[in-house]
């Protein structure tokens, strides 16, 4: 196309943008599967934040976009809800080289090799929880996985053992991210807008209390004698160095584990969540991974459970881009400020990707690989979940753990219906499940109380 061609926007769901956005906060997958049915492969609709928000659905078109300069499609905007929340140095609100800078500092620790070295830390966070759950009633997983992420990743950060602050750290983060995960939340941040939402009493008091456990943890690590043989990522970050040797002031620390804790705690529970959901419902599947799981000879079938429900309930359901000038796609010229949205959910329902696409079947990855560009959990290119290893890791050792040393019911109950939170989609009963009989655990691995 050239530059002169008209912009123009493909077809969308009719209504103004309140309409749009209560629909999408009721029911995102459902409003965006109707969109697809109706306007096909690409379709526009009108959410807070921007005029224009292009679903895009095409592998091909995820890959321009996931592919592209990032000084033309940023993320920063996209994600600039949780800026009260995180603090405007986190990664996921920055672009282009502060970006890049910020990436590049948080990487190491992420690194799918250094996973052996959380891998006691999760085994025993998670045995912890799971000996205490009841045989023969009903259990809520949902609010159980929740707790066992966010010991993981507080202990993962920072290192420390049982204790005061790490106490403090749990219920100052807990009761802030009650509150702002709440569907309610978010959109009064969108109505009044993060700078304001920011201010008001109830969310600084909540938001101070964090820092008051964070900021105080990051100066006395600074001072620790034996901070070069710290594993946890807290001590990693500090001795991290960009390219010019400079390292990440106070403020950015507090920004970026913040991130962290945000990021990598629901997401990871809420897929495990979906993961017992879909086994209850598929005895085979379930009999299949107890049986993988107590052989302990490979992990074939595990790695087919999990991605299998990152395709199908995918927690984060798209990822977005801002335009910072023209570009074309799918026939269309679109302006700047034009948000493009690469949709996870409907990419991983496509027919001609995935037979049978509304159905839970591990199978499927027996033979296949995830393409780039057509299993998109994690999002894409330059912007690429940080902690995609880590939590594709954590959510193999921990169901690893209930499968091992208990037997669940199954069950011939309708599958739980999505329920939307702030962000993320979760299983609408909160994923109930009966542990029917416990086991004797036999060869134990070792157990640890933090990430070494
Ligand atoms: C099942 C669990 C998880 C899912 C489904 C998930 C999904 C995502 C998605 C969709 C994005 C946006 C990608 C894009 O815009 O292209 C993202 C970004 C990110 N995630 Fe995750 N995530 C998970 C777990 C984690 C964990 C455990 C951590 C860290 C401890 C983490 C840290 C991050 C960070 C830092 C970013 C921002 C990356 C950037 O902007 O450069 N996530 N994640």
């Amino acid at each position: 196309m050239s530059p002169a061609t008209p912009y123009s926007f493909p077809a969308g769901p009719r209504g103004p943008m309140p309409l749009h956005a209560a629909m999408f906060a009721r029911d995102a997958w459902g409003f965006m599967s109707a969109a697809r049915a109706q306007y096909g492969e690409t379709f526009t609709m009108h959410l807070p934040g921007a005029k224009h928000w292009v679903f895009l659905t095409d592998p091909e078109h995820v890959k321009q976009v996931y592919t592209g300069d990032p000084a033309i499609f940023h993320a920063g905007e996209g994600n600039s809800i949780l800026l009260p929340l995180l603090g405007k140095h986190s990664v996921l609100l920055l672009d282009e080289q502060p970006h890049l800078r910020q990436r590049k500092l948080l990487l190491p620790p992420f690194h799918g090799r250094r996973m052996a070295a959380y891998e006691g830390l999760m085994r025993t966070v998670a045995r912890d929880t799971i000996d205490a759950w009841p045989t023969g009633t009903p259990l809520k997983a949902w609010p159980q996985m929740q707790a066992v992420t966010l010991e993981i990743i507080m202990r993962a950060v920072f290192g420390v053992e049982e204790g005061a602050r790490l106490d403090r750290l749990r219920t100052a983060l807990e009761t802030l991210m009650a509150e702002v995960t709440r569907r309610r939340t978010m959109l009064l941040v969108a109505v009044l807008g993060e700078q304001r939402f920011a201010r008001l009493k109830s969310v600084r008091r909540r938001l101070t209390a964090v820092d008051d456990v964070l900021l105080p943890e990051i100066a006395a690590r600074r001072g620790v004698a034996d901070l070069e043989d710290r594993s946890d990522i807290l001590s990693l970050l500090l001795q991290a160095r960009d390219e010019d040797g400079g390292a990440m002031g106070d403020r950015e620390l507090r920004d970026e584990l913040m991130t962290l804790l945000v990021a990598g705690h629901e997401t990871t529970a809420t897929t495990l969540s979906w993961a017992l959901e879909r086994l209850v419902r598929h005895p085979d599947a379930l009999r299949r991974l107890q049986d993988e799981v107590r052989e302990g000879e490979s992990d074939v079938w595990m790695t087919a459970v999990v991605r299998e429900t990152l395709r199908l309930c995918p927690v984060i359901s798209i990822t977005v881009r801002e335009l910072q000038e023209p570009i074309d796609i799918a026939g269309h010229r679109l302006p700047a400020g034009t948000r493009v949205v690469p949709c996870i959910h409907l990419v991983h329902r496509r027919p001609d990707l995935y037979p049978d696409p509304d159905a839970f079947r591990p199978e499927r990855w027996i033979d296949q690989t995830p393409g780039t560009y057509t299993w998109i959990p994690f999002g894409g290119g330059v912007r690429r979940c940080l902690g995609a290893s880590f939590a594709l890791f954590e959510m193999k050792t921990i169901l690893g753990e209930i499968v091992r040393s208990m037997d669940l019911e199954t069950t011939t109950a309708p599958g739980e219906r999505m329920r939307s939170r702030a962000i993320t989609r979760t299983p609408g009963g909160q994923a109930e499940i009966v542990v029917a009989r416990r086991l004797d655990r036999e060869a134990e691995p070792e157990r640890v109380a933090v990430a070494g």
